[in-house]
């Protein structure tokens, strides 16, 4: 959806800056009328409302809010296995967030880190490994329940997929890098699965990642993920150990890039929703990018009151580590 108040208001605001800084209307006319050309040229249209909404607004059995299970509920079962979406479908969620990543001879698997210590029993970068190598490892050696789910491996991507499509669940495809090589393998997925298109979504904090992919295919519904001050700050909140001048330019990258997010990278990538790191999001915020056609997504909601609160009062669906427990840690 076109907001022409919004699009008035920036191109204005360049206009004019612009024209302080070089004192000349011409000049300030020519970099405006460029800006808007290159928007205008080089932005992706989102895909239909009908179908951004069959995937972030799926009818729920419980007639609530969609419930996507964070790398398949890390809480509930190995995260980015195929027992995790089994599990996560047995508790009712409505989805699965997974992590692509891939081996080094290119094959698409799951894995949320760059390496495989914290999750598995073998060690060293993902990438670095042959794909039959990593199948050798087993996928629960790291989880508490590791007794309960023995014998799982690290999936590959369509693996993870024809599961997903067996369990009717709706998939949230997390990127985290390789726009080139991420693009390509979901978008031969998706053909291969045409049932994606009214039922997945490919989300990163790269915006050259989502980029990337719809113009590899302008019909995969996307979503931008974003958390303010990442760069800066841990998730908790405390400072990244920088040098001094190092928080004062990554605090700055943070305040640009929470700008261009809000302001322009949305509507360039065409995205159909925004995933909002959970402490961010109020009433206001979820209305801004309702009028702007865009569905807020929350990130990651575990505690029984949260639930509450984004299930009953902001209405919008979220992402958890657990669908039985409310105090999980992954
Ligand atoms: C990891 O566990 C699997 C399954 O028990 C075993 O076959 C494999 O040898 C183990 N790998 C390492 C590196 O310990
Ligand atoms: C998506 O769902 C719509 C409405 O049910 C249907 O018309 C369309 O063919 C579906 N698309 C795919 C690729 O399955
Ligand atoms: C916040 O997270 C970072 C990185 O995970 C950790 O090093 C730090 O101790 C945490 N701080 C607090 C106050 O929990």
């Amino acid at each position: 959806m076109l907001q022409v108040g919004d699009e008035v208001v920036y191109f204005s605001a360049v206009f004019l800056l612009v024209m302080l800084g070089t004192r000349s209307a011409t000049g300030a006319s020519l970099v405006t009328a460029f800006l808007y050309i290159f928007m205008m040229m080089f932005r992706f249209p989102p895909v239909p409302a009908d179908q951004a909404g069959r995937v972030l607004r799926p009818r729920t059995p419980s007639g609530g809010v969609p419930v996507v299970a964070h790398r398949g509920g890390c809480h509930d079962a190995p995260e980015n296995t195929l027992a995790a979406i089994r599990e996560a479908s047995r508790n009712g969620a409505t989805g699965v967030e997974l992590d692509l990543s891939f081996t080094a001879d290119g094959v698409p698997i799951l894995m949320h880190d760059e390496t495989v210590d914290r999750t598995t029993n073998g060690s060293g970068p993902v990438g670095k490994l042959q794909f039959v190598q990593l199948r050798r490892l087993d996928a629960a050696a790291r989880h508490r329940l590791k007794n309960k789910f023995i014998g799982e491996k690290v999936p590959t991507l369509q693996e993870a997929v024809e599961e997903c499509i067996k369990h009717q669940l709706t998939i949230f495809i997390d990127v985290r890098g390789q726009p080139d090589k991420a693009a390509s393998a979901l978008h031969a997925m998706y053909k291969k699965f045409p049932v994606l298109y009214n039922s997945s979504i490919v989300s990163s904090f790269e915006p050259k990642v989502i980029y990337k992919m719809r113009q590899t295919d302008p019909n995969v519904v996307t979503a931008l993920t974003h958390r303010p001050w990442r760069l800066s700050r841990f998730s908790n909140g405390t400072l990244r150990p920088l040098s001094t001048w190092g928080q004062l330019w990554t605090g700055a990258l943070d305040v640009l890039l929470d700008w261009a997010l809000h302001h322009i990278l949305w509507k360039l990538c065409g995205v159909s929703a925004i995933l909002m790191h959970k402490d961010f999001i109020s009433l206001d915020y979820v209305q801004y990018w309702a009028e702007r056609g865009v569905v807020v997504g929350a990130w990651t909601v575990n505690t029984a009151v949260e639930k509450r609160y984004y299930q009953n009062l902001l209405k919008i669906s979220y992402i958890t580590d657990s669908l039985l427990d409310c105090d999980p840690h992954c």
